[in-house]
């Protein structure tokens, strides 16, 4: 009796053991089930999100793997010079028309060049091709304040050059031409650097004689229009030979006549980007009625004027020397010129001079000739098929608003004036 009851409990706890077992397998299925089930969820949600982030993420980087490569600096070609060759260069106003074209000069020839300017009628287009280059640097900084930098040549070019650039403020272009150049006479005697002056031919001012020689002492009106311009370079001339007598400052003078090229300004308000942007808008090429018959001399090629500046810098000629184009013709001749090369049906209309515009100026090259063995070789047309050219870019990028510049990442030092 006892025993069947005893069997009889047992198999009851069993069984009821059993369930017990039974329900927690059950329980440990399902909670394994839903968990296999959620992460299966889970991971075709990620896997879909991944593939939508993937989506959008690759076209972007295709576009960093083609700016990287459009990154990749394809710099002109530099020659390498050694240490002895080598100079560093200090070029004031090199971001304007010709310093820029002077900074190429010098960075091919393999030379350290330093460009200081306030940008005032230059801008960083001009030498964006260099931004970046080891032997390369440009400064934000205004010549009117002293600069403290090393350097072994100074191409003091610093000015604004045509005349609605230095009409607009002429304090101003007499603090640039006379406390700037000062200024940079001071950092020439401190570090002991050779330093040219890009002084122009309207130190003669309206000329008695022609055609003008260096030793020619020139005809300015002081108190004109001009004045700020003509006189803040004669004061500079000036200058120069001072610190030359009194500092032993080794000094070069160039008087420049005018020059024309690629990167000149487009309202630069002279006769050459007058006449092409004219031809090029169809406009009337507008020409002062006193110069409608007379010979006017003609200006020279960019690449021309550059060369004679780095001829004269490295002679031993200290007196001033002319560079310009002696050749003459008469304006409607040269207006005649840049219409058919434009291609252009503008006609020729005759306004007013303006005051104290020269009459007549002509440069007598032989100094440069037989002391620097320079002479302007580029031909005319050639010239201003390049200039044309360039006007024709510029005109465009106005037209559609835009100009897209040569990738290049941007290393520009802002200039660090130190007062002693
Ligand atoms: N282009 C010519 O036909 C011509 C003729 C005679 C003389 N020059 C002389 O050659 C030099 C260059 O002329 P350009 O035609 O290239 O003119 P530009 O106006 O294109 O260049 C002058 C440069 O000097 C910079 N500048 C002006 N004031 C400055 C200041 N206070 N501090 C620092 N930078 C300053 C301008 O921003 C500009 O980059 C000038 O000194 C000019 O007088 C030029």
């Amino acid at each position: 009796m006892v025993s069947k009851a005893l069997v009889r409990l047992v198999s009851a706890v069993n069984r009821r053991r059993m369930k017990l077992l039974l329900g927690i397998a059950l329980l440990a299925y399902v909670a394994f089930y839903s968990f296999l089930l959620n992460r299966s969820i889970q991971e075709n949600g990620e896997l879909k999100i991944e593939s939508k982030i993937e989506e959008i993420v690759e076209p972007l980087r295709e576009k960093i793997r083609d700016l990287e490569k459009s990154f990749t600096q394809k710099y002109p070609p530099v020659k390498f010079l050694s240490e002895k060759d080598r100079k560093r260069i200090l070029i004031t106003g090199g971001a304007g028309f010709v310093g820029s074209h002077l900074t190429d000069k010098l960075m091919m020839d393999g030379h350290e060049v330093t460009v200081v300017d306030n940008f005032f009628t230059g801008r960083k287009r001009n030498v964006e091709h260099w931004i970046g280059h080891e032997n390369f640097e440009l400064i934000n900084h205004d010549v009117v304040e002293p600069l403290y930098i090393e350097v072994d040549q100074i191409y003091h070019l610093a000015s604004p050059a045509s005349p609605p650039n230095y009409m607009y403020n002429p304090i101003k272009t007499l603090k640039t031409n006379t406390i700037g150049t000062l200024n940079m006479l001071g950092l020439a005697k401190r570090v002991g650097a050779r330093l040219l002056l890009a002084s122009t031919s309207e130190v003669y001012g309206d000329p008695e004689v022609h055609p003008q020689s260096e030793d020619y002492w020139g005809h300015v009106n002081p108190i004109g229009p001009r004045a700020c311009y003509d006189e803040g370079k004669r004061v500079a001339e000036t200058m120069c030979y001072a610190y030359m007598k009194q500092e032993g400052v080794e000094v070069r003078v160039a008087r420049i006549f005018n020059t024309f090229g690629p990167r000149m300004h487009m309202n630069d308000g002279r006769v050459v980007s007058n006449f092409i942007l004219q031809a090029l808008q169809g406009e009337p090429l507008t020409v002062a009625c006193s110069s409608r018959l007379s010979l006017t001399r003609l200006p020279f090629f960019s690449s021309d004027l550059v060369n004679g500046l780095v001829a004269l810098m490295n002679s031993n000629v200290s007196s001033p020397v002319n560079l310009g184009n002696p050749e003459e013709h008469t304006i409607l001749e040269f207006a005649q010129l840049i219409k058919n090369l434009v291609g252009s049906g503008s006609e020729i209309q005759f306004l007013s001079e303006a005051q104290d515009d020269p009459q007549k100026r002509k440069p007598d090259i032989k100094k440069a000739k037989l002391m620097l063995g320079w002479e302007p070789v580029v031909p005319l047309e050639e010239g201003l098929n390049k200039a044309i050219h360039y006007f024709r870019k510029e005109l465009e990028y106005q037209a559609n608003n835009q100009y897209i510049p040569k990738p290049k990442p941007a290393r520009i030092k802002k200039g660090r004036t130190r007062h002693n």
